[in-house]
């Protein structure tokens, strides 16, 4: 994509407040076809509640949003306010898998990617079947597709809603957290059909926990501070500016981190820095208070998750 032409997505002054608590302040952003952007951050920093804000499924107080044909202005009053039409059309072209895969129990596999082209996209039933069953060679679970959702592991369940996402063929697809609820064993499977969708050109928006996977994949990094996008740039570079700001030295010269607060406590996923190389994430600790020394709470090598 040339640098002239216009972002798939682009964001401005976007403001979302739940009550008294301003959650998201002024978020700009643009993203273009074919980009991989990864959102971290703690928990509570507003990552769920951005990528909602982008289908729409919460609605900013203020902001403007350019997404393919859609310019949509969020002032209250302001005439490109959404119609439910035009909220209709746009959450047919951005998908969303979430932590909790929320499959439908009650139908199968097949039939819960099926469900929204048949009923949306207004496919004929063969087309959608034929879709769906080439999605779900393509997710590697073409054997289950007779299969009900229980009968699934949390893995191939997820990679079911990302099929089933997909079967909307969305200009866009947002993943939120979408393998934190998932053991660590079933992991991989999902997050290397992200990396495998990403190698496609898929545009991607994620939150998420794998830094791992954030640095290696993404092509950019948005950092979430204090309920504003603290940083937005290559995945190194942002990676290595929150390392130097949060634990100067604190386990030693190799080392710097990223906050979690997840268990109560503060997780740093904590990278070795050996002669300028890019941060490789080599464990896990948590500080269980401020001044405690970290407990290592799991060890991951170089790569791994990606
Ligand atoms: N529907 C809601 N009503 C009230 N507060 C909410 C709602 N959704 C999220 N929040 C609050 O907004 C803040 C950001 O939440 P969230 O976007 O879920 O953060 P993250 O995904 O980064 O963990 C949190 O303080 C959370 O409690
Ligand atoms: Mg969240």
């Amino acid at each position: 994509m040339s640098e002239l032409s216009a972002p798939l997505l682009r964001i401005r002054e976007l403001n979302k407040s739940y009550g008294d608590l301003h959650v998201l302040k002024n978020v700009a952003l643009d993203v273009n076809a074919g980009e991989v952007v990864s959102i971290i951050g703690a928990s509570g920093s507003g990552k769920s509640t951005f990528l909602r804000c982008l289908n729409v499924m919460e609605m900013p107080q203020s902001g403007f949003m350019n997404f393919e044909n859609f310019a949509f202005d969020f002032r209250e009053g302001a005439r490109a306010q959404p119609t439910s039409e035009q909220l209709r059309l746009l959450r047919a072209s951005i998908g969303m898998v979430f932590q909790s895969y929320n499959l439908w129990p009650h139908m199968t596999v097949l039939e819960n990617v099926v469900e929204a082209p048949l009923r949306v996209r207004k496919l004929a039933r063969k087309q959608a079947i034929d879709e769906a069953e080439a999605l779900l060679n393509r997710v590697g679970l073409y054997e289950k597709r007779l299969q009900y959702p229980a009968r699934l592991s949390g893995g191939q369940q997820q990679r079911v809603a990302i099929a089933r996402a997909l079967a909307m063929k969305p200009q866009l697809m947002l993943f939120d957290e979408v393998t934190s609820a998932l053991d660590p064993e079933l992991v991989g499977e999902v997050l290397s059909l992200m990396a495998s969708l990403a190698e496609e050109g898929m545009t991607m928006l994620l939150a998420t926990h794998e830094i791992a996977f954030a640095r290696d994949v993404s092509s950019r990094v948005l950092f979430f501070d204090q309920r504003v996008m603290a940083e937005d740039g290559p995945p190194g570079q942002v990676l290595r500016l929150e390392l130097g700001r949060r634990i100067p030295g604190r386990v030693g010269e190799n080392v710097a981190g990223q906050i979690f607060k997840r268990h109560r406590a503060i997780l740093y996923l904590v990278y070795s820095r050996h002669a300028g190389a890019d941060p490789s994430v080599c464990g896990v600790f948590r500080f269980p208070a401020d001044r405690d020394p970290p407990v290592a709470v799991c060890r991951r090598r170089r790569g791994a998750g990606a």
